[in-house]
């Protein structure tokens, strides 16, 4: 049952102290959040994995590329452990080493590879923290950065000081909507789709190009639309509407305003007054708010339950296997990333670090 598993999990935690952090995404659900010893957005776990240098094991309840990004943050010989192996996220899939790779060798055809009068180079690649250390490294060998949704502007104005354009990926809608916000035009914004490379046959429009997005989209915000949003606005006068920028750029645009988890977190926090919040991101975290501040009355955009089914793959039973495995002294799905990934990888990460949101 849930309480002997929640009874297992705190004996183990208790025996382990200090030795093992469990760090939580904001998307997990209450029966892992209780336990997590650090909440946070992606980006706030990739910077508490290198806040606990004494511990030995790190359990990151969250998806596969948030446990590697800890791995390569993380001090040599701590261990970080993926509580389920089959956590991933569809979004990070959709952009593979290979294809990148082909993209950016047809880029540079189309761009070449002298930097302009002022000394930027022809392309910036910029990966979303959702992506696999593979392509964290590939940023990292080729001048580029990794951003996250908290950060994503001011990563954005970091590659436009040292590059002409940018090649954004995977998430086309996180790199639009940032670049439209910093006043990009959409038309300058091609989208990348290796089915279908721009390639030698590229159009004066990719010549143009400001921001090259790639197809990746998340499965859980592309389900939030615009007719929700009025539907939410005539029910409710008065209502805020918050929506993830993982959303499609017309959800974001007929939204009060765009923001990670940490960024919604905080607006409803902040709010002094009464208020009726819609929001458009996670139903867990959605839930969870709602449940912290009952004086609001806060809800999810999508009436019917949208779960990241990824994020769900994290059941307090496998927290309580690996935990006792820990206690027995025994490391289970450890995320591990070869050395050669890890080091081009830590460069675009530290970059990112060292850049202020
Ligand atoms: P945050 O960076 O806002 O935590 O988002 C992570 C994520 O996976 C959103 O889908
Ligand atoms: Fe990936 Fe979307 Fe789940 Fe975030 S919510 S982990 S982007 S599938």
């Amino acid at each position: 049952s849930n309480d002997q598993l929640n009874e297992r999990i705190r004996a183990a935690k208790q025996l382990l102290g200090s030795r093992a952090v469990v760090l939580g995404h904001f998307y997990q659900r209450d029966e892992v959040v209780q336990h997590a010893d650090f909440l946070g957005d992606s980006f706030q776990l990739a910077n508490a994995a290198q806040t606990v240098p004494d511990a030995e094991a790190i359990i990151f309840c969250g998806v596969h590329f948030m446990a590697e990004t800890a791995d390569i943050l993380a001090k040599p010989g701590q261990a970080v452990i993926l509580p389920n192996l089959a956590a991933g996220c569809s979004m990070a899939d959709m952009a593979d080493i290979d294809s990148v790779e082909d993209c950016w060798e047809q880029l540079a055809e189309v761009y070449g590879t002298a930097p302009d009068a002022a000394g930027r180079v022809p392309i910036i690649p910029v990966t979303y923290m959702n992506s696999s250390a593979a392509l964290k490294d590939f940023c990292g060998r080729n001048g580029g950065i990794v951003c996250t949704s908290s950060n994503a502007a001011t990563v954005l104005e970091w590659a436009f000081e040292r590059g002409q354009r940018v090649l954004f990926f995977p998430d086309q809608h996180l790199g639009r909507n940032t670049a439209k916000a910093m006043g990009i035009p959409v038309e300058l914004m091609p989208m990348w789709n290796p089915h279908k490379p721009l390639g030698g046959n590229a159009g004066s429009d990719v010549l143009d190009a400001k921001v090259i997005l790639w197809h990746g989209f998340c499965s859980v915000h592309k389900r939030f639309t615009v007719a929700q949003i009025e539907a939410a606005r005539a029910a409710h006068v008065g209502v805020r509407v918050i929506v993830h920028p993982e959303c499609p750029m017309a959800v974001v645009d007929a939204a009060d305003e765009a923001g990670s988890t940490d960024y919604i977190r905080k607006a409803v926090a902040a709010a002094t007054e009464p208020t009726t919040f819609a929001i458009g991101t996670e139903i867990n975290m959605v839930n969870r708010l709602a449940a912290e501040y009952p004086q609001h009355r806060i809800f999810c955009l999508d009436p019917v339950i949208c779960p990241c089914s990824t994020m769900y793959r994290i059941h307090p039973g496998y927290l309580a296997w690996v935990l006792e495995g820990l206690v027995r002294g025994e490391v289970i799905n450890q995320i591990s990333v070869p050395a050669d990934v890890a080091t081009g990888a830590r460069v675009a990460l530290e970059r990112m670090l060292a850049v202020r949101p």
